[in-house]
């Protein structure tokens, strides 16, 4: 039986047949394309809800919603819907812990949530705007004489990184190990390599949280393995899932973020001027391309029986919910492709609900010192000519170069 008629017997007539579709962007696809641009417009012209075998790589079959209403009802909607198993890491190595707080459902959720809240206050992001400059400045230092960099090499991948070495009080020298285990958790295909990235990352945070519980500092390994969830201490376990989810989620989607935002400003000149000329409106600018350019789907899985967009979801069925998909509606955002200062819409870049995410305020402040600090130090830039531009799809769209000049 071929994928679409099992598919057609699981879906029991919920959409037509014409609506089990391939998801189109899917984990391990690749587009030449830009996919704002092209692959999600044509996502939107279609059904608003597809049933598409195989979307998510190790979930199998997932229903695929395109409304931003109903993508934000699943987001919302934890009494029917689940977090738990998003991700292969923890049963890669036949572990018993989950990416935390991500993965987990309530009651649990909010336990692990509280302890990571107090890491990023106003004041405890406020305190890291000096250190974050110096080391964009740093980056932009070695390249802005050349005339032109590969902004994701130079730039996108090293900062996030930084932040993350300085965050968990780890040397600076480990910025390339760090990022070699990244590539591998989160842009290969092969499970074995995976594997070993996981193990090895649990290796060396597992020294570093065993140094602190006995020397403590100021870092969020320390803040970590000292903190008590509803009056208890933390297991080994949920400490390390918590210090992995702070990796993984603090790491590529930054990245892509100051790629996507970089490319947008390289062909948006009006736009690219405004904010050289006035860079008070970075915040605001910043805060639509997170909108325009959303980068990360998800996965959920179904807990009991419910409607979603008018669909019966049954037990054991995933939705994936993708906040490109949602920011780019064009029921929810007036002419969504447009990057227009002055929406002040709310959106589903940082996702909603309980599993919002806990360092959109970092985040944030990076994307904004990024763009500061690039727009004083490079003077008009562009995309080099005849660069081509590779967009890995999935659960966070990243492009694999960014060649500008200026
Ligand atoms: C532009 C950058 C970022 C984007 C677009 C982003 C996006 C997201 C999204 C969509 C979620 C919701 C996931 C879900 O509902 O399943 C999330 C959760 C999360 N993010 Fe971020 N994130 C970014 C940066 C960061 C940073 C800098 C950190 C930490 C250093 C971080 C840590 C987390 C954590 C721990 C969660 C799980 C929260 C929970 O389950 O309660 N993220 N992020």
């Amino acid at each position: 039986m071929t994928a679409t008629a099992q598919a057609a017997d699981l879906i029991d007539g919920r959409v037509p047949l014409e609506n089990i579709r391939p998801y189109a962007l899917q984990m391990g696809q690749t587009t030449w394309d830009d996919p704002f641009k092209t692959i999600i417009p044509k996502i939107h012209q279609g059904p608003s809800v597809l049933y598409s075998p195989g979307a998510w790589f190790e979930a199998g079959d997932a229903w695929v919603f395109t409304k931003e209403e109903d993508i934000r009802a699943v987001f919302m909607d934890t009494e029917h819907f689940s977090s738990k198993g998003i991700s292969p890491y923890s049963s890669l190595v036949g572990g018993n812990w989950g990416v935390t707080p991500v993965e987990s459902d309530p009651p649990a959720h909010r336990g692990f949530r509280n302890v990571l809240t107090p890491l990023f206050t106003p004041q405890r992001v406020a305190e890291l705007d000096t250190k974050m400059r110096g080391y964009v400045r740093g980056f932009i230092a070695e390249f802005s004489h050349k005339g032109e960099a590969e902004i994701m090499a130079d730039l996108a991948a090293r900062f996030p990184i930084a932040v993350f070495l300085e965050l968990f009080g780890l040397p600076m020298d480990e910025v390339d190990q760090f990022m070699a285990w990244e590539f591998d958790l989160l842009h290969n295909a092969n499970m074995t390599t995976m594997g070993d990235a996981v193990r090895a990352v649990k290796q060396r945070l597992g020294v570093e949280m065993e140094a602190r519980r006995r020397n403590p500092g100021n870092d969020f390994i320390s803040h970590i393995v000292h903190a008590k969830n509803n009056g208890q201490p933390l297991s080994d376990d949920d400490a390390f899932g918590l210090c992995f989810n702070l990796y993984l989620g603090g790491l590529d989607t930054v990245t892509t973020n100051i790629g996507w935002q970089l490319r947008h400003l390289a062909n948006d000149l009006p736009l690219q001027r405004q904010l050289r000329a006035n860079p008070s409106l970075i915040p605001e600018a910043v805060e639509e391309m997170l909108r325009a350019y959303a980068t990360v789907a998800m996965f959920r899985t179904c807990t009991s029986p419910v409607e979603v967009g008018g669909i019966p979801i049954k037990v054991g069925e995933k939705v994936i919910v993708s906040t490109s998909i949602g920011n780019n509606d064009p029921a929810a955002f007036d002419n969504p492709m447009e990057v227009r200062l002055g929406r002040q819409q709310r959106h589903l870049g940082f996702g909603t609900g309980i599993h919002s995410c806990v360092g959109a305020r970092l985040a944030r402040r990076e994307l904004v010192i990024t763009l500061e600090e690039f727009l004083a130090a490079i003077p008009e830039f562009r995309i080099a000519p005849g660069a081509k531009i590779l967009t890995h799809l999935g659960g966070v769209m990243q492009q694999d170069c960014l060649p500008l000049q200026w």
